[in-house]
């Protein structure tokens, strides 16, 4: 069956040969898109569905977020807006929070967090593991994690926990603990920070994890100047993430690399770190992308379209570029390019706006304007949907 969607007033393709269009339409069939153009010349279909104008682009690809968790840390927050530092040590208070809870309850918060993400026109999600740092909670919430999310990150090395020996925890980690999450992940991430893990015992774990065939994602640079941009880049990790505290080494060397630097406002402001230099990086040639970092300690949202508001009006970019930022540049980071961009053969991935162009999003922060989501081409937000 195929789906013609048309009275597009503006269709952000991410494809650099077709820019962004308007009064579009494209044609949708077993879930990839099969045609695009202008509306007039659009081909028959078995369904047809009208935006009235309304815009419409890929569906926001987030690349990081941890919510397979349990327990509440808005005491923590509330501390932090009276003037608190964020210390990764909060991390071991959804830890034992996680262990104390049941699989079902672990899965239908992921779930509902899932849900929620995909309301504000995310259609593809990241999570990590990360809050169980023993065997077993962090196979079982790799478990959960690959039911929720498309994609599985392993972040054993996250803390390590207390009362626990260092070197005895990086050799767990990048022993036992890799070979049982193996089955359920997709990538191996560290958080290379004061505090969490040194880039010694980063870079001995992220080896691990793609001598086991993993992609390597980091957290790095957050807190201060970690060194976990050079490691990232020494490693040929896909991402960087964070990259608050940039030097001008470090942006050379993102943007004289593969490794795509995810910035995360959302986490910049109920951390009140200072956002990272995404407009000098981009202006030095790296790449960006841009995610939530959904989690309940630093960033207790699953709002993409927060992070690009943010990104336009407090980092200096241009609707496209956060857009691209959200959408194709994740991707790229994932080592994907069927998502995040709207060409033929690309799947059906795609949200409208009640708005007529993407420039809304920022033009209006904080009004909910995703208006129909769709993925593999089947409308899962929206009037279309059961
Ligand atoms: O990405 N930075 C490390 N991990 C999370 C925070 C997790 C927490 O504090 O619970 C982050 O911000």
């Amino acid at each position: 069956m195929s789906l013609l969607i048309t009275d597009i007033g503006e269709l952000t393709t991410n494809d650099p040969d077709a820019g962004r269009l308007h009064d579009a339409a494209l044609v949708v069939e077993e879930g990839r898109i099969t045609w695009v153009g202008a509306a007039r010349a659009a081909p028959a279909s078995d369904h047809r569905v009208s935006l009235e104008g309304g815009a419409l682009l890929p569906g926001w690809v987030d690349t990081h977020s941890h919510i397979v968790f349990a327990g509440d840390r808005s005491a923590e927050f509330e501390a932090r807006m009276a003037g608190e530092r964020y210390q990764a040590g909060g991390i071991a208070v959804t830890v034992a929070a996680t262990r104390a809870a049941g699989t079902d309850e672990l899965r239908a918060t992921a779930r509902a967090l899932r849900a929620e993400a995909a309301r504000g026109g995310t259609t593809f999600l990241e999570t990590k593991t990360g809050y169980g740092l023993d065997i077993d909670s962090e196979v079982r919430s790799a478990q959960v994690a690959r039911e929720v999310a498309d994609t599985v990150t392993f972040l054993g090395a996250h803390v390590v926990p207390p009362g626990t020996d260092p070197r005895a925890y990086v050799d767990l980690v990048r022993g036992p603990m890799l070979q049982a999450v193996f089955p359920y992940v997709d990538a191996i991430d560290v958080f290379c920070e004061e505090g969490a893990f040194t880039v010694d015992q980063s870079r001995e774990i992220l080896i691990a994890g793609r001598d086991a065939g993993l992609d390597l994602r980091v957290h790095g640079n957050q807190l201060g100047p970690s060194g976990g941009v050079a490691l990232a880049v020494e490693l040929g990790a896909r991402s960087v993430d964070h990259c608050n505290h940039l030097s001008d080494d470090d942006i050379a060397m993102l943007a004289a690399s593969d490794t795509v630097a995810t910035f995360l406002p959302a986490c910049d402001l109920s951390t009140r770190e200072p956002f990272g230099p995404a407009r000098r990086l981009l202006d030095a040639g790296g790449t960006i992308a841009l995610a939530t970092n959904c989690n309940p300690g630093t960033s207790f949202t699953t709002s993409m379209p927060l992070c690009v508001a943010t990104a336009v009006l407090q980092m200096h970019l241009t609707i496209e570029e956060a857009v691209f930022a959200a959408t194709a540049a994740a991707a790229r980071s994932l080592g994907r390019d069927d998502i995040g961009v709207v060409r033929v053969g690309a799947r059906a991935d795609l949200q409208s706006l009640r708005a007529p162009r993407a420039s809304h999003l920022a033009y209006r922060p904080g009004v909910p304007l995703t208006d129909r989501v769709w993925k593999d081409g089947v409308e899962t937000t929206g009037r279309g949907t059961p």
